[in-house]
């Protein structure tokens, strides 16, 4: 795309419109994934990006301190972290949309569900996340951090230690056990509303308030097990396969957290994008991130510049 060409083409809208004040546009946060940090280059980067395209501001919201607690930090905590930060954010106080990465989708989900009296979260645009869980837990490599990780991955992923101690511990699923996962597992059946009789209906009413839930899924990805985790698909229990499909789930078909309800009103983008995990490129990130963090005025810019260019043909 060219961007000097696009970017006058909205100056001039603007200035066409320009009798009506500009609405300013909604802030961003940016919630990173494991092993990763928002110092880190390639997070840095990727807000820098967000924020140039987009012309918003946005924040990347640090969890403790970044790559440490990312992966030992149980998720649940780290949500509470988050929440009371985008609390005193004076700036989010209008409301703001959330980018997640990979683990910063369960993240931003449990701010979503369970941040009291947070400010207005209007879209979620989730990259990679594991939604409904993931089978298996990367191993992390090598260093001092990652020999205490992959120790805890091989033990009891359902122990209290683990749940206590390892992040991913929060949504690992097996579909060999289930009965394991839904009685040890801490934080993703409570994000899910997966406990029969235990459903509650604040949480699926504050994530049915979102206005736009765009999920990514990377077609190539090798992290996420299986892959369809991003939107919502998952294993059936007690086996591995077949991959269920989003609305072959009792999460949706029940509507457990106002997944179908949110998809019936049209705010679901099942989207899905080359590349392995995270690897979005340029201009799928201009299709379909971008235009969910820009200010409505420059959206409307954007309509009439495609208007344009088919009448140019
Ligand atoms: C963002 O825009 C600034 C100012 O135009 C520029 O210096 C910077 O290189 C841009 N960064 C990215 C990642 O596009
Ligand atoms: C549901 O969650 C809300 C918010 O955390 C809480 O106030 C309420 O007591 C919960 N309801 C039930 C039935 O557990």
């Amino acid at each position: 795309m060219d961007y000097s060409s696009s970017s006058l083409i909205s100056i001039f809208i603007i200035v066409a419109f320009t009798s009506i004040p500009i609405a300013t546009s909604i802030p961003f946060i940016l919630l990173h994934g494991i092993g990763n940090q928002c110092s880190h280059q390639d997070v840095t980067l990727f807000t820098e990006q967000l924020r140039n395209f987009s012309k918003s501001e946005g924040y990347c919201i640090e969890v403790g301190d970044g790559m440490w607690d990312s992966w030992f930090m149980p998720v649940e905590k780290q949500a509470e972290v988050v929440c009371d930060k985008v609390k005193e954010m004076k700036e989010l106080g209008k409301g703001y949309n959330i980018v997640a990465l990979s683990q910063g989708n369960l993240i931003g989900r449990g701010v979503v569900e369970f941040c009291e009296g947070g400010p207005p979260i209007k879209n979620f645009i989730a990259l990679g996340g594991p939604h409904a869980g993931t089978a298996s837990v990367p191993l992390c490599g090598s260093g001092a951090l990652c020999v205490i990780a992959d120790k805890l991955i091989k033990s009891d992923i359902y122990s209290d230690y683990v749940q206590d101690h390892l992040a991913p511990g929060g949504y690992l699923k097996l579909p060999n056990n289930i009965p394991g996962y839904l009685e040890k597992c801490r934080f993703l059946p409570k994000l899910n509303n997966e406990h029969p009789g235990e459903r509650n209906s604040t949480y699926k009413e504050r994530f049915t308030s979102l206005e736009n839930l765009v999920l990514i899924m990377f077609e190539h990805d090798t992290v996420l097990i299986p892959k369809e985790t991003s939107w919502f698909g998952y294993y059936p229990d007690g086996a591995f396969e077949p991959v269920l499909l989003p609305k072959q789930t009792k999460l949706y078909t029940e509507d457990w957290i106002g997944l179908k309800t949110l998809d019936d009103a049209g705010k679901v983008k099942f989207i899905s994008v080359p590349g392995d995990h995270l690897g979005i490129s340029t201009s799928d990130m201009n299709k379909y991130v971008i235009p969910y963090l820009e200010d409505k005025s420059l959206r409307k810019g954007r309509g009439i510049k495609c208007m344009t260019k088919h009448q140019l043909k």
